[in-house]
């Protein structure tokens, strides 16, 4: 498996180019369906966005995140947010629900994160979650491998992205002592903001940097240039291939 990522997160960046994946989180708040006084550990939180929208609910809502600006970002709100990698998760037996949105996906050995996650909840505990799942960008990803072949350089090796089927995430759900209430793919093609580009500043990180700094906007361009026809509309507006994997499941 390639090594983790190592994309970097810069709250303003994401704030300008990404607050569309808060907006989009907020039907997992339903299926969340928190109660007031709840204690919710909300992982990778990012900047805060839905952990705000957790506490604001009357829940008692602890954020973590691996990216240290956007727990400083996070905390400026007034959040309990920690620094700290899901796939090291340190907590026992303390909260009822453990809820994360878009960020599953960048944590490559699942079976770490899913032990913790296991651990972190109280008996009963729930785990309501929606990640990239099998699919996902699948054309944003070919364009990038693309981009990188005719460089001669290998996408696979880098791909810093895990989008489990539902047989796959179910089997470790149920491996790991959970019982799965519902999981599906759900195909949700996201109309982006801005331009590609700024996605790929924002997000594919990994696969720009192994590009020289002076071809890195001319293999943006390239990537834009094969997904036109098919993500971009005569007025120039993108909307990109996302799928998501849902579930709730509870231990
Ligand atoms: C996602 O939300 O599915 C996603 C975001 C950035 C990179 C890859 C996937």
């Amino acid at each position: 498996m390639p090594a983790g990522s190592s994309q970097t997160w810069d709250p303003q960046r994401y704030a300008r180019h990404a607050r569309f994946v808060a907006d989009l989180g907020e039907p997992l708040i339903e299926l969340l369906a928190p109660r007031p006084g709840e204690r919710v550990l909300d992982l990778g939180c990012g900047d805060g966005a839905l952990t705000a929208k957790l506490a604001a609910l009357g829940v008692n809502v602890v954020g973590v995140d691996a990216g240290a600006d956007m727990v400083a970002a996070a905390r400026t709100g007034g959040l309990d947010v920690r620094l700290m990698d899901a796939h090291a998760l340190t907590f026992e037996r303390e909260f009822d629900a453990v809820f994360s949105n878009a960020a599953l996906h960048w944590m490559r050995h699942p079976d770490a994160v899913l032990e913790g996650i296991r651990r972190a909840l109280k008996p009963g505990g729930r785990f309501v979650a929606e990640f990239g799942g099998a699919g996902n960008i699948a054309s944003i990803l070919a364009a990038l491998m693309e981009v990188l072949r005719r460089r001669r350089l290998d996408g696979q090796a880098i791909m810093p992205w895990y989008f489990p089927t539902v047989e796959e995430y179910r089997r470790k759900l149920e491996a790991h002592g959970f019982t799965v209430d519902s999981i599906a793919l759900i195909p949700r093609p996201t109309p982006l903001p801005g331009a590609l580009a700024d996605w790929l500043d924002t997000f594919a990180e990994d696969f720009l940097r192994v590009i020289p700094e002076a071809e890195r906007e001319a293999a943006k361009a390239e990537v834009s240039a094969i997904l036109r026809p098919k993500l971009c509309d005569p007025q120039g507006r993108w909307t990109i291939d996302y799928v998501r994997l849902r579930l709730a499941a509870r231990i």
